[in-house]
């Protein structure tokens, strides 16, 4: 049997991780920007986390939710504590677009309405509604296509208050990235968000902050939301929860109350999940790491800008893009096979960097001088 081609992959088997390092099948080592795609929050094989699941596969890996898990209260707790939203309601899940499913199921449950505003480039998971509110016509098939979902100009608060005043009283919810990760690295800023605060209150909709990418942690602050001082009504989150272990959820605001039924999975929240979760945010709060990823990111974006070839460093703590100008277009791939170093990208020209949060100094260091090194190689 054959994979089913839906990757452009490199031809790099990876056999072995530690922290930002990573080593293919022949030994060779690479630097880590990319984080799997910001899915390695604490680094690779972390030793505390791999001890947890260890321990837990001894003890039991899976039962269903049909009987109390312990386990899922423990992380309710501690990430009701980290991410300061103590009186928001847990329910774990699978991967972010389920949990993006979830979110906006859960808002039109809760106000009996259809319509849904999402931004442009907006990417929020591959699943029927989440791609629905996903702004690339490449990833909805026709049977994900609904009216029930208007795309709005991101950052445009004229155009969102127009819609508003127009079809208010039919949205159900909003759902926007505090960054938008896939579409390139861009920041939703405080006034906008705070924007969607008030006309969510307003018309009785619901505020989704899809924090799949741009929340644990990786921006400094747990999510990036709280950079304008708003409460969303439900984030949603996967990633960074696990460290690599499969795992997502939604918090869910004390003023949406659940009904039995409404939601469910059988996977979600399952014991081994847990632990690999508990063990990321122990490493978060006793390594500091939300800290770190704001210094370190703040080192990084300020040290990329005085490099002048490249254009427009965004982006908050280590979630960081850059525009790489056509003169220097080969920068991503050389930096990965010249210089051993993985980075992501945005289509069509700009690099993504979403590295474990305990990125150090001298690692971004390394990958700053092999930045300038390949540019005046590159410029010949
Ligand atoms: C912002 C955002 N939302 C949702 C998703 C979908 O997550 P998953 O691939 O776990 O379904 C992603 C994945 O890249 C994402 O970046």
């Amino acid at each position: 049997m054959n994979l089913f081609d839906v990757y452009p992959i490199n031809d790099i088997a990876i056999t072995k991780a530690s922290g930002s390092r990573v080593w293919d099948d022949k030994g060779q080592e690479y630097l880590d920007l990319y984080g799997g795609h910001a899915v390695i929050s604490i680094g690779h094989t972390h030793p505390h986390w791999v001890k947890r699941i260890e321990e837990q596969l001894e003890k039991i890996a899976f039962y269903s939710n049909s009987v109390r898990i312990p386990l899922q209260t423990e992380l309710a707790e501690k990430l009701g504590k980290i991410s300061g939203k103590d009186d928001y309601q847990l329910f774990l899940c699978n991967s972010g677009a389920e949990a993006n499913e979830n979110a906006l199921k859960l808002a039109s449950f809760h106000n009996g309405r259809k319509k849904v505003v999402a931004f442009n480039k907006a990417f929020h998971g591959r699943t029927s509604l989440a791609v629905a509110v996903t702004d690339n016509k490449n990833y909805v098939a026709p049977v994900n296509e609904t009216d029930n979902v208007t795309f709005l100009p991101f950052n445009d608060e004229a155009a969102l208050e127009a819609h508003f005043a127009a079809n208010g009283n039919e949205i159900s919810s909003v759902i926007i990235e505090g960054i938008q990760g896939v579409g390139g690295i861009n920041v939703a800023t405080e006034s906008f968000l705070q924007k969607i605060r008030s006309l969510c209150d307003q018309y009785g909709a619901v505020y989704i902050a899809d924090s799949v990418q741009c929340g644990y942690g990786r921006t400094g602050k747990f999510f990036s939301h709280d950079y304008a001082g708003v409460n969303a009504d439900i984030y949603s989150m996967a990633k960074g929860i696990g460290n690599g272990f499969p795992l997502a959820a939604i918090i869910v605001a004390p003023h949406i109350k659940p009904k039995h039924f409404q939601l469910g999975t059988t996977f979600g929240g399952n014991h081994v999940a847990c632990a690999a979760a508990l063990a990321v945010l122990e490493v978060m709060e006793k390594e500091q790491l939300i800290n770190n990823a704001h210094e370190t990111g703040d080192y990084l974006a300020g040290e990329l800008k005085k490099i002048g070839d490249i254009e427009n460093v965004r982006g908050r703590g280590l979630m960081i893009g850059f525009d790489v100008p056509d003169a220097i277009k080969d920068l991503k791939k050389n930096l990965l096979w010249k210089h051993k170093i993985f980075t992501g990208e945005a289509k069509p020209n700009a690099i993504r960097l979403l590295p474990s949060l305990a990125l150090t100094k001298a690692d971004a260091d390394i990958f700053l001088e092999a930045v300038k090194q390949e540019i005046t190689a590159l410029k010949g």
